[in-house]
């Protein structure tokens, strides 16, 4: 690390320490605390993912800070604080949020992301920038922390987010990572193709979280990885899930009864799609015999061209016959 690095990660852990106190032992933080209490995070897991309160203050960083002799610069540097264009006076990036701490796979605090604890506050969720510490296509959530069981157990759960990952925790589920919002990047997958090549998916399941599923299932399919998607309840994501249904009915219904990414694919790729339709329904059957053709083993190919001949009584020779032409056409 060079000097200015050092000190841009004292800057963060002093005050992810500072934050974890306002929210755990403060007045101030009361309110924050009783937000995640209320959405049913536990004591156990704030002190494990050392979540905490930012003030409501506009200068509260950049005076504590720089009293501790962090040069103001450098904090913007950080990303902690912004520099105002009227006066070139400073003013604290987060100011009353939950603070969820973000660390490298070393296990350094190099970012910090807030969340808004009131509905009007927007956005929901305000990150650190990217800094010299910290560039979100290449930090996973809780990787330093789960790789180790990722790499033990030959698994990593994907997640979207914190509140998904924390209280997957919760529930004994320590392989998984999240990406924060952003799309699986090709350096996300190298970080997971260290230590494992079997990736379960597990996305809110609104249409943006099935959206990024097939996205981010493809681009690990391309390198070589076994997938599986986990699907719940329309518009629950998995810490809803987790929180309604409890741990044992998520491992079982939801991580144990995910999909193969081709069976993800068949229902995939029928939505929006009137199978009532002849003309739809063809370019569905077709789509599906490409998709499968592309599979790399041939057991797999026979079975899944099984169940599409079953559910559409079609006979098998019948699909055979398209995949061979399909497959010449596209020689
Ligand atoms: P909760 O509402 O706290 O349960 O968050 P969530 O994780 O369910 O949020 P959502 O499914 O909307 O988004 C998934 C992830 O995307 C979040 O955990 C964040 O990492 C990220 N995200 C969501 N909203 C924003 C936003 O407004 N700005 C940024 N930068 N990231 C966001
Ligand atoms: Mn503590
Ligand atoms: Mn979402
Ligand atoms: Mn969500
Ligand atoms: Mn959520």
């Amino acid at each position: 690390d060079t000097s200015e690095e050092k000190q841009m990660k004292e800057a963060y852990e002093l005050l992810q320490k500072f934050y974890h106190h306002l929210l755990v032992n403060t007045t101030e933080g009361q309110h924050a605390l009783e937000y995640l209490l209320g959405r049913g995070f536990s004591k156990d897991s704030i002190e494990k993912f050392q979540i905490g309160y930012s003030l409501p203050s506009w200068d509260f960083t950049v005076k504590w800070l720089n009293k501790r002799g962090f040069q103001l610069p450098l904090l913007e540097k950080a990303g902690l604080i912004i520099k105002r264009e009227s006066d070139e006076s400073y003013f604290d990036r987060f100011r009353n949020r939950i603070m969820f701490p973000i660390q490298n796979s070393k296990g350094e605090t190099i970012a910090f992301a807030g969340r808004a604890i009131e509905k009007e506050d927007q956005p929901k969720y305000l990150n650190s920038p990217e800094t010299i510490l910290f560039n979100k296509s290449n930090i996973l959530y809780n990787y330093y922390r789960a790789k180790g069981f990722i790499k033990k157990q030959q698994q990593a759960i994907l997640f979207e987010g914190f509140a998904d990952v924390i209280s997957a925790d919760t529930a004994e589920i320590f392989n998984g990572i999240a990406t924060m919002g952003t799309s699986l990047t090709e350096q996300h997958v190298q970080l997971i193709r260290r230590m494992t090549d079997s990736v379960t998916i597990c996305y809110d399941s609104d249409f943006a979280g099935i959206e990024a599923a097939y996205r981010a299932g493809k681009m690990l399919s391309e390198q070589n990885c076994n997938i599986r998607i986990a699907r719940m309840p329309e518009g629950l994501d998995p810490d809803d899930y987790i929180k309604k249904y409890g741990a044992e009915k998520f491992r079982q219904d939801v991580i144990g009864a995910s999909l193969t990414f081709m069976s993800f694919k068949m229902e995939y790729f029928r939505l929006g799609k009137n199978l009532q339709n002849e003309g739809e329904k063809l370019q569905y059957i077709e789509k599906i015999i490409e998709e499968i053709t592309n599979l790399d083993k041939a057991v797999e190919r026979d079975h899944y061209l099984r169940q599409l001949a079953d559910e559409f009584s079609i006979s098998l020779d019948a699909l055979k016959q398209q995949q061979k032409q399909m497959f010449y056409a596209n020689k």
